[in-house]
């Protein structure tokens, strides 16, 4: 049995929908706060597809202690379970100074709260684990930067955006159809993140772009934008380990948008 945590968040709905026919148990926050022990009668999981993480960057900058209550706490609870799993990690765990795709053999020197707690919660997950680092996630549900652009697009002519950040944007769709590859190597780190790369700015165009507005981007620096938590200038990931290559950011933007649609079209 394959068993889906943090089936609430935007990923979590994505891993539950692509190992529904195999039977996925998914558990949304509701059904198990990772940071207690596992809910009574779970049974044993072949496989955890650990998605439940303390996500707020910024907000981990003012409470470490609740993040890393999640995400190194939480992990080490679904370690416990004793099934292997898949752990999903982040760009931020790097600082963002090589100027170049990071690779699984780069050291990790995270800059940010949230980053020091996903890395840690990677050692967390212990040593059967797949840990999947991924950047800049997106999809038709939750909190991401696709559907707040989307949101902003719809009330504003312009909207100022970041142009000094650079990652690749990558949907959770296609990161849900990798994990079935990943599960198929050994336990270890992978980098998986979508094909291309893109600033946020340039991300916001496309957005607009393919969603057929006419909202345009003032690109801005970092620090004019000063968020509390520093984020890595460059993160883009790829792997130098056979890890699975996804589709361009591109793809998943449009399946994003026309899965937005068809859920509108529905209501
Ligand atoms: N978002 C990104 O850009 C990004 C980039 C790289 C890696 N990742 C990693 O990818 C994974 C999935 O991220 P995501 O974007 O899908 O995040 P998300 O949409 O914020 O989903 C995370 C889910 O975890 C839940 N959660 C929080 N605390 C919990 C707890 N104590 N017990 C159980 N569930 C809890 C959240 O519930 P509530 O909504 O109720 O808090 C939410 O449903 C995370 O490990 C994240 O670190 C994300």
């Amino acid at each position: 049995m394959y068993l889906v945590t943090g089936a609430g968040g935007q990923l979590g709905r994505a891993l539950a929908e692509e190992f529904a026919a195999d039977g996925a148990v998914a558990l949304a926050r509701s059904d198990w706060d990772v940071e207690l022990p596992p809910p009574a009668g779970l049974g044993q999981p072949d496989v955890v597809l650990h998605a439940a993480a303390w996500t707020n960057v910024d907000g981990a900058e003012d409470d470490p202690q609740g993040a890393a209550a999640v995400n190194v706490g939480g992990t080490a609870n679904v370690a416990a379970l004793g099934a292997p799993l898949a752990y999903y990690s982040t760009d931020y765990v790097f600082d963002g100074g090589k100027g170049e795709p990071y690779v699984e053999s780069d050291g990790p020197n995270p800059q940010s709260a949230y980053g020091r707690t996903k890395l840690h919660g990677e050692a967390a997950a212990g040593e059967r684990a797949w840990v999947v680092r991924s950047s800049w996630l997106f999809g038709p549900t939750g909190t991401n930067f696709v559907r707040t652009m989307l949101r902003l697009g719809e009330e504003r002519d312009e909207v100022a955006v970041v142009a000094d950040q650079r990652g690749s944007p990558t949907y959770v769709g296609h990161l849900a159809a990798a994990t079935r590859q990943v599960l198929q190597l050994p336990h270890g780190v992978y980098h998986v993140a979508a094909d291309g790369d893109a600033t946020w700015a340039d991300f916001a165009e496309a957005i607009f772009e393919e969603a057929g507005l006419g909202t345009r981007v003032r690109r801005i620096t970092t620090a004019e934008l000063g968020r509390p938590a520093p984020r890595p200038a460059y993160s883009v990931l790829r792997s130098e380990k056979g890890a699975p290559t996804l589709p361009h950011w591109r793809e998943g933007l449009r399946e994003t948008i026309a899965a937005i649609r068809a859920g509108a079209a529905r209501e």
